[in-house]
């Protein structure tokens, strides 16, 4: 372990593998980009040839313009054809083999592919791989849905005389969009269940975490036909925005903020046409009854609070903490906060790591200026001590509604508490808070826990009890209410969320019933069949 202090730079620390990409993926094409292209940094610094210390240049991507993104589209168009193409017509279990083949192929891109989320995205060793393999495990468990869902419908029903074969069928062209702090898993978590259902899609990474995607250019040129991934690079102006104007997209699949979501939303000519899949900013608080265990409370907020420098949708963004047990609760919770170890992502151990974002130190610096000026105090010694790409996490207390903290989605490495007295003070703000992903609470007396759970279930959509919250297993429905989410996904719903429902019905007649029977043998159609998928 290179033992990295915060603020310290160690200059043997270099990145070799810079990746200058000059491809994008239009209609099974990888072509070469000759326009500008735009310079890709780590915010960890290191020296360069000039013995020059700063951030680390990790290579460039296509800067691609309106024309090209508009051929993206066009291949999407082109390969769904009004649900004509082959790819929606096509037999389930032959898009099943198109999937298959691409996780095949992506996992031999594993370590590239990780050494990548370190240096973009400062996601420490563990979590990166963690984030390669969950969304290798997504792709196979989608398959394994897919498959469940196929044969649950591969039946004919009959009701008032009429049978009907009922299946769930694609929606059209997505657009999909993923965020900087999981850009393979949750965009996959997009892109995947989107075209398992014959979709077709384009795909234009994040600003950060961009040249990740690049190793896999390949596989998903050689795993689909013509059309059916379409991957761009470059900004969401001159990209997503004239795309979604021409009113040809679908469906809008984005993880991110809801301000990007509803002005992409708005460039849409057909609103009523356009399905929206969301997942945006939450505030998921942390409720610390009087009788919580306060180890295992302590150490759940630790994770909820920090895991990945804070910077996860459901990461705990502010603590309420009853007045009986407040000082007791601060006291330990800062203590342990001053004991995380800072470093490099690849350090063994490494906690807490540098910040992508290179203007979000100072953002997180003005907040925690702004709730002191107003009456909080930094509880730990640590807090707030900053360098070129950290804020060492501070735990704020108390905190106030007159508090930017209060209000905004941190986002970063900065814990608001706040005490209460009465437990219907959190539960006050929760209720006319914008968000409502999740909560976690903390505590044992079943005649608290169960009142309290029956009202913070309407307030948000996922309770976790004595523990932080968190969107695994991906297998559970992950969604949100108010201006946290629309639409659910999980490796089942995602399912649900990227099809409709549709069916052919036919009166029980022996005409009609000779048809039904000579199609189901003959296999004329991939959609009527009732073939049982292994
Ligand atoms: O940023 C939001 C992610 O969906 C959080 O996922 O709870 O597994 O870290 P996670």
């Amino acid at each position: 372990m290179s033992s990295i202090h915060l603020g310290k730079i160690d200059t043997s620390v270099k990145f070799n593998n810079q990746i200058d990409c000059k491809n994008y993926l239009v209609d099974g094409e990888l072509k070469n980009w000759e326009g500008n292209t735009s310079n890709v940094y780590s915010t960890i610094y290191t020296e360069n040839s000039k013995d020059e210390v700063g951030p680390t240049l990790l290579g460039s991507i296509p800067d691609m313009e309106t024309d090209a993104a508009i051929d993206a589209l066009n291949a999407a168009e082109k390969a769904f054809n009004r649900g004509q193409g082959a790819w929606p017509t096509m037999k389930v279990k032959d898009r099943l083999k198109c999937l298959e083949t691409f996780a095949g192929k992506m996992k031999e891109h594993r370590e590239q592919v990780v050494e990548l989320l370190m240096w973009e995205i400062g996601k420490n060793k563990a979590d990166s791989y963690k984030e390669f393999d969950r969304t290798v495990d997504y792709i196979y468990d989608t398959i394994e849905a897919y498959k469940k869902l196929d044969r649950k419908s591969a039946k004919f029903d009959k009701q008032a005389g009429i049978h009907a074969h009922i299946r769930r069928g694609p929606l059209g062209v997505v657009l999909c969009l993923g965020p900087y702090n999981y850009p393979l898993n949750e965009t996959f978590c997009l892109l995947i269940p989107a075209i398992i259902m014959g979709n077709t899609a384009i795909f234009k990474p994040a600003k950060h975490g961009v040249l990740l995607i690049t190793p896999l250019l390949k596989a998903f040129h050689e795993s689909f036909p013509p059309g059916v991934v379409n991957i761009v690079f470059g900004r969401g102006r001159k990209i997503a925005s004239p795309i979604m104007e021409t009113g040809k997209i679908d469906v809008l699949a984005l993880i991110g903020h809801s301000t990007s979501a509803v002005a992409l939303q708005d460039l849409h000519p057909n609103k009523n046409r356009l399905r929206l899949v969301l997942g945006l900013e939450a505030k998921n608080p942390g409720i610390i009854l009087p009788d919580a265990d306060l180890d295992l409370t302590i150490k759940e907020c630790i994770s909820g609070t920090l895991s990945y420098n804070g910077q996860r949708c459901t990461a705990l963004k502010m603590l309420f903490v009853h007045e009986s047990i407040v000082d007791e609760f601060n006291t330990r919770f800062a203590k342990e906060v001053d004991k995380l170890t800072y470093g490099l992502p690849w350090d063994d151990g490494a906690f807490l790591t540098p910040l992508p974002e290179p203007n979000k130190p100072a953002y997180i610096h003005e907040l925690i200026a702004d709730a002191k000026a107003k009456g909080a105090k930094v509880l730990n010694k640590k807090g707030g001590k900053l360098t070129h790409n950290y804020s060492y996490p501070a735990v704020l207390y108390p905190v106030t509604k007159e508090m930017n903290v209060y209000h905004e989605e941190q986002f970063g490495p900065v814990i608001p508490v706040m005490s209460y007295k009465d437990i219907n003070e959190p539960l006050d703000v929760m209720a006319a808070s914008e968000y409502g992903q999740q909560v976690s609470l903390f505590g044992r007396d079943i005649r608290k826990i169960g009142p309290l759970v029956d009202v913070l279930a309407n307030l948000v959509c996922r309770v976790n009890l004595n523990s932080a919250c968190q969107r695994g297993p991906d297998v559970y429905p992950f969604t949100g209410r108010k201006n946290s989410a629309v639409s659910t996904l999980s490796v089942f719903d995602a399912l649900r969320s990227f099809s409709i429902r549709t069916f052919i019905a036919a009166k029980d007649n022996s005409y009609n019933n000779e048809i039904l029977d000579a199609l189901m043998d003959s296999k004329e159609s991939n959609f009527v069949n009732t073939e049982y998928l292994l």
